[in-house]
């Protein structure tokens, strides 16, 4: 996550926050694991995370259900058993909510094996459960949302035949880590990496989307995370008269875009206004479009989406 553009409180922990954990409200502070957790020293830990907005009636989350089915998802490509159902998961994520008061904010969902090991690689008991509620300072405004600045990262995505990338798995992360680590080296917000096959795959912890010739493109499954603001993006461009195209993104491809903007649940759309050594108009028309839509949804305002806002109290 840029922490220049989210207003979570990242540094601060109020003693008064909780944290769901295996069934249980506890404060944030006493929420961890042993060093030796295989979580922790073997990273196979897992979670998923998605914005709450304040709605009408209480909080509402943008596509909790997707969230929670991609977690699902997540344990099943890694082999590992939740302990928890989907509507457990949801109950869970309602009362982190509400024992924070919270209007606003990120929930983070993590499953973790806490238990400690040494040699042991492959266990076998239900994954731990920890839900976050962790509220902005301020609600978040998607009409704020700075241009960004990207760069084609030295580092390519995990092959696919490596790890399930569709998995959303911490260990993934040590490549974004590097990913984001290697752009910021060089002055750039962002990096976006090649898959070793040499085409577009997405950034660190955000897909990318360009615009050539008024079509929006953005690459296929099966090399990047099955994002859910990539795909709502999908679902909705085209009621919106936006041509869009789901295809492999080779580097000269993306460096010839006309409009480039990258998303995720956090931020929705952050258009992006240098590409390498590229200016790019940010928001380019297309993207300016895409971002209306997303944010007319955001604030209730556009109906045929509205079950994507998911009452929470
Ligand atoms: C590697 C990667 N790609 C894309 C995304 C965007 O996914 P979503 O829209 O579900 O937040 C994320 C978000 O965490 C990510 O980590």
């Amino acid at each position: 996550m840029n922490a220049k553009e989210t207003q979570i409180k990242e540094d601060s922990m109020s003693i008064d926050e909780k944290v769901w954990l295996n069934g249980t409200l506890i404060s944030r502070q006493a929420a961890v694991v042993p060093l030796l957790s295989h979580g922790f020293s073997r990273a196979s830990a897992i979670f998923d995370v998605f914005r709450v907005y304040p709605g009408p009636g209480g909080p509402v989350a943008f596509r909790a259900d997707a969230h929670i089915r991609r977690l699902m998802k997540t344990a099943e490509l890694l082999g590992m058993k939740l302990a928890y159902g989907p509507g457990e998961i949801l109950q869970a994520v309602k009362e982190a909510i509400r024992a924070n008061d919270m209007q606003s904010g990120m929930v983070k969902i993590l499953a973790y094996w806490g238990q400690e090991t040494l040699l042991e690689l492959v266990l076998d008991s239900p994954l731990d459960m920890a839900v976050f509620a962790i509220a902005d300072d301020k609600p978040f405004d998607p009409e704020a949302v700075k241009p960004i600045s990207a760069c084609l990262s030295k580092w390519r995505k995990i092959h696919p035949e490596t790890v399930p990338v569709g998995a959303k798995a911490c260990a993934n992360y040590l490549n974004g880590y590097l990913v984001r680590k290697d752009a910021n080296s060089r002055g750039y917000d962002v990096g976006l990496s090649l898959g070793t096959d040499g085409f577009l795959a997405e950034g660190s912890i955000e897909s990318v989307f360009i615009v050539k010739d008024n079509v929006l493109k953005t690459p296929p499954l099966g090399r990047i995370l099955s994002s859910i603001t990539r795909m709502s993006i999908l679902e909705a461009a085209p009621q919106a008269g936006i041509a869009i195209r789901e295809v492999p993104i080779t580097a000269a491809e993306a460096l010839a875009a006309d409009e480039m903007f990258t998303s995720y649940t956090s931020i929705k759309v952050s258009p992006v206004a240098r590409f390498e050594d590229h200016d790019l108009p940010a928001p380019g028309p297309v993207t300016r479009q895409v971002m209306e839509l997303m944010n007319a949804i955001l604030q209730f305002k556009d109906e045929r989406f509205a079950d994507w806002l998911q009452p929470l109290s």
